[in-house]
């Protein structure tokens, strides 16, 4: 079992889940983070950290977002490089995005590009 950050997540990255990880599991994206499966040790500490209730068990991954399993285990390999272990500034248009639902398409996958 891991941990998934899922669609909540999107635009918003406040970064408290980082943080607190005890093995370094979060990898950040331009406006997103996930958690690599291979590294989380299930410990549970990051999900009450997220002010978007964004973090779920891997089994208690609302149906919608269950693509969000294998996106934070796709991303976190293409991510590999951007290890974050600490909060930082949250996007700052997180007051436009907080609470929002359905942000996928608005992920950014490379770091190539900028956040919006
Ligand atoms: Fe995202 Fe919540 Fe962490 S918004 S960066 S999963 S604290």
């Amino acid at each position: 079992m891991a941990y998934v950050v899922t669609d909540p997540c999107i635009q918003c990255k406040h970064t408290n889940c980082a943080a607190v990880c005890p093995v370094d599991a979060f990898r950040e994206g331009p406006n997103f983070l996930v958690i690599d499966p291979f590294e989380c040790i299930d410990c549970d500490a990051c999900v009450a950290e997220c002010p978007e209730e964004a973090i779920y068990p891997d089994d208690e991954v609302p149906m919608e977002w269950e693509d969000y399993i294998a996106l934070n285990e796709q991303l976190s390999e293409e991510w590999a490089d951007h290890v974050i272990n600490q909060a930082k500034e949250e996007l700052p248009n997180v007051d436009q995005w907080s609470g929002k639902e359905n942000k996928r398409e608005h992920l950014i996958e490379s770091w190539k590009e900028k956040p919006v």
